[in-house]
């Protein structure tokens, strides 16, 4: 083989590794996550619970949370009571153990975003979420990056862009 046949080589092989490493992480970071328990929005957003019934937070506070046990067994010691599932999170209760929910959406600890203001402002959940509520297990559905961010940001009212855009807005 000659040199620059081997250079050819070398670059497309370079390539390779590279896309393969960004497809990768990609499918990590929109991959749905292993839960503890089989929890299906679907479901409970069809009988008619609200998002806002569970993750009460988001009104008021930077994280949206998510239900303790207890709001589960506020239903689930009548509903459903012989479902398999519901039993494991019976277990949960008896052994009064938090289930270790698996985080979907997560941001550095050098990024400030707070649910407050967003919601305040009038964003529903689909706008950032995606159609939770046919997912039987919640995924990301966009990767949430700066560019991101500031996209929306820009396309606020004009006399909000200097803040909105403020390194030290979203950098504390
Ligand atoms: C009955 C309670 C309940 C309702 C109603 C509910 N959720 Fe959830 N939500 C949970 C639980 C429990 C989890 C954690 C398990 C999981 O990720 O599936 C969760 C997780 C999430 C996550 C992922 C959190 C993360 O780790 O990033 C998002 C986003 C979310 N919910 C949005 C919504 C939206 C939007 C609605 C309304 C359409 C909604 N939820 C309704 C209980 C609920
Ligand atoms: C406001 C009442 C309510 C709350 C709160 C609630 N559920 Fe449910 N859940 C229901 C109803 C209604 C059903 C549907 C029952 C049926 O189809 O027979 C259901 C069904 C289920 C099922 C059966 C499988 C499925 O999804 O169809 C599981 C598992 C479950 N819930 C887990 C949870 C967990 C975990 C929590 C807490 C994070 C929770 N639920 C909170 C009302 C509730
Ligand atoms: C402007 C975009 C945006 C909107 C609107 C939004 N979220 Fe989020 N959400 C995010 C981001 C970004 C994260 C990751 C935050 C982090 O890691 O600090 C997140 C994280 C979450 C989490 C997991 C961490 C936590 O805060 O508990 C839940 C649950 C959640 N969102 C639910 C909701 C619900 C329910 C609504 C509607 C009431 C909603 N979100 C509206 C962007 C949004
Ligand atoms: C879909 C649009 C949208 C997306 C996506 C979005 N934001 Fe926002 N953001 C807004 C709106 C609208 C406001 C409220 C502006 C106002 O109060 O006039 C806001 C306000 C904020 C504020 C409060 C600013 C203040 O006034 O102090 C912070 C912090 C913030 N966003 C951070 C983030 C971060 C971090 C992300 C990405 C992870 C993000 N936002 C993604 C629309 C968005
Ligand atoms: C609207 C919110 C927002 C604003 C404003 C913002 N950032 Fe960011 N920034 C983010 C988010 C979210 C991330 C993490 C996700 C990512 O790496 O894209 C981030 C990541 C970064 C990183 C790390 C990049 C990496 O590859 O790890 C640097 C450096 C940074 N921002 C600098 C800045 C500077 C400088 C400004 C002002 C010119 C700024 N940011 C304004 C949201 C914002």
């Amino acid at each position: 083989m000659n040199r620059s046949r081997l250079l050819v080589s070398l670059f497309i092989l370079i390539i390779v590794i590279i896309s393969g490493g960004v497809i990768l992480s990609r499918a990590q970071v929109l991959a749905k996550p292993e839960q503890p328990i089989a929890f299906n929005h679907q479901t409970h957003v069809e009988v008619g619970v609200q998002c806002l019934f569970c993750h009460t937070s988001a009104l008021r506070s930077p994280i949206a949370g998510i239900p303790s046990v207890q709001t589960c067994m506020g239903c689930h010691e009548q509903i459903a009571t012989d479902n398999p599932v519901v039993q494991q999170v019976a277990g949960y209760w008896e052994r009064q153990e938090p289930i270790p929910w698996v985080r979907v959406n997560s941001q550095p600890d050098f990024v400030y975003f707070d649910h407050k203001p967003h919601i305040g402002a009038g964003l529903n959940c689909e706008s950032c979420h995606g159609n939770v509520s046919t997912m039987d297990v919640v995924r990301p559905v966009v990767k949430m990056d700066m560019g991101w961010c500031l996209n929306c940001h820009l396309e606020q009212p004009q006399e909000r862009i200097a803040r909105l855009t403020d390194c030290l807005t979203c950098h504390k």
